[in-house]
């Protein structure tokens, strides 16, 4: 069967990191029919579009969203244009609630998923200004937490746990002091989890959880979390994992309403763009969830286990050699 994709390239090292996904599917032997966006930073440069809802009418069309990194040079381009005129905007209007980033290195005995809310929290956008620019000005920035939103999450998390090996899962929050936000997700978790006794649960504040991972990552299975805390969790999963340039990432709409989107955890590197300097790994890693996502978890086993001991070179070197372990 061929799986309809829409590839958003982007910036810099991303288009870059794609080529290399979309050579490694193919070579799993796995039918793949893309249709390049040009979407990004240098785009909006170019002609002034982030992502107009004529476009993002053609990307509900798609099965799946394979992206590599969007973002451009600091000062040449507004800050946060361009992430949430993309990467939220399609987190959001496709309903991605779930941002789900594996972690693994096996000869340290690290393997574990943390689920992230993806639509809600402070990414929301709740808040505004009050007397902008003078003196007592105001800025406040709210988290938004919707019992369906963190219930549904949380569900997911659950699942996830219970098809795993080690059935555990963890809620990383900060409960003593978000004392609104932290009390639904307690309540919400500990409702689920009844649905589930044979999923061991653990609960973890955020700030502990950074010790945690630094010193015994081996105890996690599952982890899920809200917004930002998985944001900033995730970065330090990658960094105790063997980088960020292994970090693979799912924006998932699991009950398939609009399309999800793939894409590596990292940014589009402008300073080392053009070099071949860019481990496409994280971007072939992604492109695995998706496969799996679309059915084809044969393939993706395959791609996972030519990635374990990641080959040295330049990005197409890998990318080339992972290739050529999978077909
Ligand atoms: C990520 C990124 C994004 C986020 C940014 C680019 C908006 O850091 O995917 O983790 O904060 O979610
Ligand atoms: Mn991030």
């Amino acid at each position: 069967m061929s799986h309809r994709i829409a590839v958003i390239g982007g910036d810099y090292i991303g288009p870059e990191v794609v080529a290399e996904g979309l050579k490694v599917m193919e070579a799993a032997g796995v039918d793949i029919d893309a249709t390049h966006f040009d979407l990004g930073a240098q785009r909006w440069q170019r002609d002034g579009e982030v992502l107009s809802d004529e476009t993002m009418d053609e990307l509900r069309g798609y099965d799946a969203i394979y992206l590599g990194a969007v973002g451009g040079v600091p000062g040449e381009i507004p800050g946060g244009l361009i992430e949430r005129g993309i990467l939220l905007k399609m987190r959001f209007e496709f309903d991605q609630y779930i941002n789900l980033r594996p972690f693994l290195l096996t000869e340290q005995g690290i393997d574990f998923q943390v689920i992230r809310e993806n639509t809600e929290g402070t990414y929301a956008g709740e808040g505004g200004f009050l007397r902008k620019g003078t003196p007592h000005e105001i800025a406040t920035q709210g988290s938004v937490n919707t019992r369906h939103g963190v219930e549904r999450c949380i569900r997911y998390a659950f699942e996830l746990a219970r098809s795993r090996d080690r059935k555990k899962l963890t809620l990383v929050h900060k409960t003593n002091v978000l004392t609104f936000a932290g009390d639904l997700w307690q309540r919400a978790f500990d409702e689920v989890a009844a649905e589930y006794p044979d999923v061991e649960t653990g609960y973890q504040h955020i700030d502990a959880a950074c010790i945690h991972f630094v010193n015994d990552p081996q105890q996690y299975s599952v982890i899920v979390t809200d917004n930002l805390f998985g944001d900033i969790l995730t970065d330090l999963g990658g960094a105790i994992s063997g980088g960020i340039g292994l970090a693979s990432s799912a924006n998932m709409n699991p009950d398939r309403t609009a399309p999800s989107m793939f894409e590596p955890v990292h940014g589009s590197a402008p300073d080392i763009a053009g070099q071949g300097k860019a481990n496409p790994t994280a971007a072939i890693l992604s492109a695995a969830i998706m496969l799996e996502f679309l059915g084809e978890a044969d393939a993706a086993t395959r791609i996972r286990a030519a990635c374990e001991d990641v080959p040295a070179g330049s990005t197409t070197d890998i990318g080339d050699e992972i290739a050529r372990r999978v077909s």
